[in-house]
């Protein structure tokens, strides 16, 4: 069917609207934008692409390696500036200054829901495709990622153990053995909530840091006070919604990882060397922030 309207002109009135301007091989610029670049910096040379673009090297000759790699590259690279935010946020905490650190807890949780959909992407790859690869990961594993366990630590799911996979590694050791022994950015909201005048137990106060947050009944009660009369408590009470709303988010990635790999591996063990499915099912049971979640069942 002949569409009168369609660009390019009426087919009937014989005259065919000139055809847009093309740009022709040769021509020397384009709408003003800069062309050389031998004495200024580039997109390119801003962003080191030449690094990270050519730090993809797929061992197997299995075209879906690619997908593998760039996904985990590109979680990397979120994970990265989720810490570099999150490292901000405690400081802030720790200075009172509560407008900046939310604004930063708000990027880290929409950062963590990007990667919650990444993983629609991971899924098209098929079992069949994943076993062709698998044989070339040997014992590799995002267990061994060092940012996604400085994640966890920083919001406070500490394990001493897990700095043992590091110990080949003495800058990511490094890094691990301080966020284990730093306070959170939990502890740090907990320490404001005292600082804010709300009663909390002086052993809450003066915790071993090195391990994972444990529920604590004066730190359950502070928050209670504060959702009891959230006009009074105002910026406590945008605080937890803010960690509420990361924990939530971060339960999202941990479904989202489970179902994919039973999608992809089923039952088999991981290649990190865990029972796969079965490990990772256990870590949807963590908590971060227990007390704010225990709190709306007693609100
Ligand atoms: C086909 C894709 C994937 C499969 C089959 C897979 C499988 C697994 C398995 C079985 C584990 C448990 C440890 C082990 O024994 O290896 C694990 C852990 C982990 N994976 Fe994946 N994974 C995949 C993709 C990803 C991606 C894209 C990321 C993003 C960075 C990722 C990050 C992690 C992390 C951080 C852990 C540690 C979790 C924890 O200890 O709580 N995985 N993965």
């Amino acid at each position: 069917m002949t569409d009168k309207n369609a660009e390019g002109g009426c087919p009937f009135n014989g005259a065919a609207a000139a055809p847009a301007a093309v740009a022709q091989p040769g021509d020397a610029e384009w709408h003003g934008a800069q062309m050389d670049f031998s004495k200024s910096m580039s997109y390119g040379d801003y962003l080191g692409l030449d690094r990270i673009l050519n730090a993809q090297h797929p061992l197997s000759p299995n075209h879906n390696e690619m997908l593998f790699i760039v996904q985990h590259q590109t979680s990397e690279l979120w994970m990265k500036l989720m810490l570099h935010e999150m490292h901000a946020v405690r400081a802030n905490l720790q200075a009172n200054d509560l407008a900046p650190a939310f604004k930063m807890l708000a990027r880290v949780a929409r950062i963590m829901d990007q990667l919650v959909h990444a993983w629609d992407v991971l899924a098209t790859m098929t079992p069949s495709e994943y076993t062709a690869i698998r044989p070339y990961l040997g014992a590799s594993s995002g267990f061994q990622s060092h940012q996604y366990r400085e994640i966890e630590f920083i919001l406070g799911n500490k394990n001493a153990a897990l700095l043992n996979v590091h110990s080949t590694a003495p800058d990511a050791y490094a890094l691990l053995d301080a966020a284990l022994r730093t306070p959170s950015v939990y502890d740090e909201a907990v320490q404001l909530l005292a600082r804010s005048g709300l009663a909390i137990a002086p052993e809450r106060l003066h915790a071993d840091w090195t391990l994972a947050t444990a529920p604590d009944e004066s730190v359950k009660q502070a928050w209670l006070a504060v959702y009891r009369a959230p006009e009074k408590h105002w910026a406590l009470y945008e605080l937890a919604e803010k960690l509420v709303d990361l924990e939530t988010a971060f339960r999202y990635w941990r479904f989202r990882h489970v179902t994919t790999v039973e999608r992809i591996i089923g039952f088999k063990t991981g290649t990190g060397g865990t029972a796969g499915v079965s490990y990772l099912r256990k870590m949807l049971d963590v908590v971060l922030f227990p007390e704010l979640f225990e709190l709306r069942t007693a609100l």
